[in-house]
Formats: C-alpha cells, sequence, structure tokens
C-alpha cells in the first residue's frame, strides 16, 4: 500500500510539475532561440552563480562564450551583451522596443508606490517625469545655474583633502551628495547631515532589492505578485520602506516649500518644478513629485562619489597622463597656484574632458549594466527573442574587450581625444544607452570633470609601495572606509595658499 502511494505522488508529480514545464521549454525552444545559455540550476537557473558586484565573472563569461550569452535569474532571462557592436545594434538603434524595465513587484510596486522612475516600464507616466526631468536638468540656464555649486563644493573638496587627506574618500563623498542636495533641495549637506544620512541608509537597502535578484522572491518570480495580499509575507515590510521614504522626501520638501514662502529658496529642481515656467505641465501628485527627487538624489549621489574615487585610483596607478594633465591645467591657471580651475576652463583643457570621459570608461563601476526590458518579440542576427527578455551591457567585459579598445587596462585619456570629446555620452557606456540613457549625465560629467581638475592642480597623488592599488578588484561599494590607500600631499606651499584663500568662501557658505 505505501509503496502505490509513492508510486502514485511521484506520477502526480511528473505530470503536475515536470510535463508541463518540459512542454513549455517544448514550445519555447520551437519558437525562440536564445544566445548560449550559461549552465545553472533548476528553477533558480544562475542566481546562486551570478556575483555581486559581477565585473570580473562578466569579463570571464564573456571571454567564454563570445559577444552574447543568457543567464537565467530567479526565473527570467537575462541577455548579457559582450560588444559595443551589440549595445549599438540592439539598444540604441532599436530603443523604441529595448527601453522598458522588467516588472519587480517588491522594488517598485510596493516599495517605490509605482513611482520611482529608474524602475518604470517604457509608459506614459515614465515619458512624463523624464520630460520634466530632462528639461530641467539639461537645458543651458541649468548648466549655469548647477555650475555654481558645483564650483562651491570643489572648494570644500581641496580643502577636505588638505586637511584629512586619509579621509579621501569620504571628502568624495561630501562633495557628491553636497552637489546633489544643492541640485534638487538648494542647500548643502555636510558629510554627517542627519537626513542625508537617513536618505544614503534606504537608498542602500533599495539597492540590496535592486541588485540582488534573490532578496525578494516575489522580484524574482513576479508572478507570486497575485497571490492574495494577507498571503504576501513580504508585503508589511515594503509598505513601511515605502512610507519611511516618502515621510524623510516630505520633510525636505517641507522645509523647501518654507523657503520659497519667504523668499530665501535657492534655485534649484524642485523649485523650478514648483514655480518654473513649466510648472502646469509638470503637475503630478504629490508622491510622483517627492520619487521624483528621491529617484535624482539615489541616482546622482553614489555614482558621482563613485566616480571621483576611481579617477584617484587612476591618477595614483597611471602618473603619465597626470604629468600631462597638469602641465595643461599649469598653462590655463597658472604654474604657481594662481587660481583654482573652474568649469569655465573647459573648452580650454580638453585633455580633462577626455580624462573624465575615460574614467568613466576605464573600470564602469555599475559593472554589468541595468537591464533594459524588450516589449515585443524580436529577431537579430539567427536569434528569437520574445518579449520580455531584458538585456544588459555588460559593461566590465566591453571596457577590458580589446576588440572595442586598445590596450584597455590602461587610464588613457587620449582614446577620447576625437570629434565626440565634447559629447558625454559618447564612446562608452556608463551613463546606460538608448531611451533610458542616464538623465543627469551633464551633472554627473561636470561632477568629475572639476573634481579631476583641482585635484591634480592641487595634490600630488601617488601610490603607496606598500600598498598597490588592484584597479580591478577595488571595492566601491564600501562607504564607510577608503577602498583603497593613495598617498595624497599638496604639490606646493603656494597650493597651500591658494587652498587656504579659496576654501573660506565654501566653509562659510550656508544654505
Ligand atoms: C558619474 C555619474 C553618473 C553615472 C555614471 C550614471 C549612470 C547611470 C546609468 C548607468 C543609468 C541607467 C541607464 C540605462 O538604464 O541605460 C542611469 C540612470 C539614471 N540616472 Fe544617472 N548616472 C550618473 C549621475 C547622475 C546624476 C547626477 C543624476 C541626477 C541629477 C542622475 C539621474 C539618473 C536618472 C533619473 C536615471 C534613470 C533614467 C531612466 O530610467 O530613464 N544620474 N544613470
Amino acid at each position: 500500500m505505501a509503496v502505490s502511494i509513492s508510486v502514485l505522488s511521484s506520477c502526480l508529480f511528473v505530470f503536475v510539475f515536470i510535463l508541463p514545464r518540459l512542454w513549455s521549454r517544448y514550445q519555447f525552444n520551437k519558437k525562440y532561440r536564445l544566445p548560449h545559455v550559461v549552465p545553472g540550476w533548476p528553477i533558480i537557473g544562475n542566481s546562486l552563480d551570478v556575483p555581486f558586484p559581477g565585473g570580473m565573472w562578466g569579463v570571464e563569461t564573456a571571454r567564454k562564450y563570445g559577444e552574447m550569452y543568457t543567464c537565467y535569474l530567479g526565473g527570467r532571462a537575462i541577455v548579457f551583451l559582450n560588444s559595443s557592436r551589440v549595445v549599438n545594434d540592439l539598444l540604441e538603434k532599436r530603443a523604441a522596443i529595448y527601453s522598458s524595465r522588467p516588472f519587480r513587484p517588491m522594488c517598485q510596486d510596493i516599495m517605490s508606490g509605482g513611482a520611482r522612475m529608474l524602475l518604470m516600464p517604457h509608459s506614459d507616466r515614465w515619458r512624463n517625469q523624464r520630460k520634466i526631468m530632462h528639461s530641467i536638468l539639461n537645458n543651458r540656464q541649468a548648466e549655469t545655474k548647477f555650475i555654481a555649486y558645483q564650483e562651491l563644493e570643489s572648494k570644500q573638496l581641496v580643502y577636505d583633502y588638505m586637511t584629512d587627506p586619509e579621509n579621501f574618500h569620504l571628502a568624495n563623498q561630501r562633495f557628491s551628495n553636497s552637489v546633489i542636495m544643492s541640485v534638487v533641495f538648494g542647500r548643502r549637506a555636510a558629510i554627517d547631515d542627519p537626513e542625508l544620512k537617513a536618505i544614503l541608509e534606504s537608498v542602500a537597502v533599495l539597492a540590496e532589492y535592486l541588485f540582488n535578484p534573490l532578496k525578494n522572491i516575489c522580484d524574482a518570480f513576479p508572478w507570486l505578485s497575485n497571490l492574495p495580499k494577507p498571503l504576501q509575507w513580504w508585503r508589511p515590510a515594503g509598505e513601511a520602506y515605502f512610507k519611511r521614504t516618502r515621510a524623510l522626501y516630505k520633510g525636505e520638501y517641507d522645509r523647501l516649500v518654507k523657503k520659497m514662502e519667504n523668499g530665501t529658496a535657492r534655485p534649484c529642481f524642485a523649485v523650478e518644478v514648483e514655480q518654473g515656467a513649466a510648472k502646469k505641465e509638470f503637475a503630478i501628485d504629490e508622491t510622483e513629485k517627492l520619487f521624483v527627487f528621491s529617484t535624482l538624489l539615489e541616482a546622482g549621489s553614489d555614482t558621482s562619489r563613485n566616480a571621483i574615487t576611481q579617477a584617484v585610483a587612476a591618477m595614483a596607478a597611471y602618473p603619465a597622463w597626470v604629468i600631462k594633465a597638469r602641465a595643461m591645467l599649469d598653462e590655463v591657471c597658472g604654474a604657481d597656484a594662481e587660481r583654482l580651475p573652474s568649469l569655465s576652463d573647459r573648452e580650454g583643457l580638453p585633455y580633462i574632458t577626455a580624462a573624465a570621459k575615460e574614467c568613466l570608461r576605464w573600470r564602469p563601476f555599475i559593472q554589468t549594466g541595468v537591464p533594459h526590458m524588450l516589449v515585443q518579440d524580436d529577431e537579430y542576427e539567427g536569434y528569437k527573442f520574445p518579449a520580455g527578455t531584458q538585456f544588459c551591457w555588460n559593461a566590465y567585459a566591453i571596457a577590458l574587450n580589446e576588440g572595442d579598445y586598445a590596450d584597455p587596462m590602461t587610464f588613457s585619456p587620449e582614446r577620447f581625444m576625437d570629434a565626440d570629446l565634447n559629447n558625454p555620452l559618447k564612446g562608452h557606456w556608463s551613463f546606460g544607452t538608448g531611451r533610458r540613457v542616464c538623465v543627469g549625465y551633464n551633472v554627473g560629467a561636470n561632477n568629475i570633470w572639476i573634481a579631476i581638475a583641482c585635484l591634480i592642480y592641487c595634490f600630488d597623488i601617488t601610490e603607496d609601495p606598500d600598498h598597490p592599488i588592484n584597479t580591478l578588484n577595488t571595492n566601491w561599494e564600501i562607504h564607510k572606509e577608503a577602498p583603497f590607500k593613495v598617498k595624497i600631499a599638496p604639490r606646493s606651499q603656494a597650493h597651500i595658499e591658494l587652498i587656504k584663500r579659496i576654501s573660506i568662501e565654501a566653509l562659510t557658505a550656508d544654505y
């Protein structure tokens, strides 16, 4: 009797679970053809095999399987694109159908109230938010408004490097956070700013969900969101997170509204949304407005911090380009510390512009890109992709691919001294691609430019022979300690005097 029950339950299992799966796999294979599927586990696919950050794993896997390969993360297929050629063909030229985002019920619907633009599908709501951001961040006037903040913060950046060189990573963090806080809410942020600290903590929580497909089972297997709400055990934590995040931004926003009422608000993104020429066009509900602000702060802080820290690693590990850059800076700003470089020097310092682009190309810190989702079936070079397939530009693999860049390991601004020099988006993929390309790219590119120019002009930054920098495995994610050791010293007494003189303004500016 016991034997027949076990035979019966085995047959039931085969009929209910195995056969339908095999049948749907057969149907799928008849209709579609994906690039080489990396071997994985039943149900969870490659979820346990893809490390985070996945840069070197992505490089090695691309070397093994070529220009494209497929992984299953959670229950979903992601095609990794490993050369600029295929990124260009699919995510750029076919951007109209390759620009959505995968459905993430926990991250987007529950934790973000459906309002976080970075995670939105290619929809009217996304288009509207993107239009708001683009029109305020990337018009000509914006350049002049936001540059004032970047220049002020660069003065404190050099002061912080001079007075506390061991904590250079914190100086980069303070600079980046204060610029984005000024751009979005018109106020500065100190390194121990309690509101900003809370915001960054909430970003860190979101990032865990965003980058780890197994962090929440419902994001890995979205059909679970069809369960009745009381059975969704992850929901209360997600809803609590949403309420906390909303309250954080509401607090910032309310403080700004008070400043607008008493006439002390500084020019910034939020003021523009409230009072700018197109305020009617931008009439969106309060939650959505708060999440527009939150998206900008989240997307604009750690990205710049990482890029600048990366530039410091490149200065120490590849001194040849620094010597060249410094000679040009000395020509423009004076060899005897006459003045700090400013963003108005960009035209006269193309090599610094090239270095800022190379900094993004060299070791892309969004190492395996951000998934774009295809919205309709598509064919490419013998492959047939179903709607819903995700595509990532495999950033590290492309950056280190000799077919894409000659001598890719070396930091070499020369590779960007070309006709596209002044287009921050051309020649690398670190701002993303297609219709989802980073909307804050001007702010980001200027942050990197001014930081590189000021640091090279004022400091000797050299490798510590006892602690060589492993530029491939530097953990850019860590905030609390420096990701590598480096020697930082002012170039001369004249440079010390310059820093003392110009930093007074930044140390006393309070808004
Ligand atoms: C060095 C600095 C930065 C880097 C490397 C960077 C990189 C990126 C990348 C890779 C994406 C995803 C693009 C894609 O999916 O194709 C992105 C999206 C985005 N970035 Fe940036 N970013 C930077 C700075 C900023 C700044 C300063 C802001 C705001 C002022 C910003 C706002 C955004 C927004 C709102 C999105 C979402 C776009 C969308 O989904 O349509 N970023 N960024």
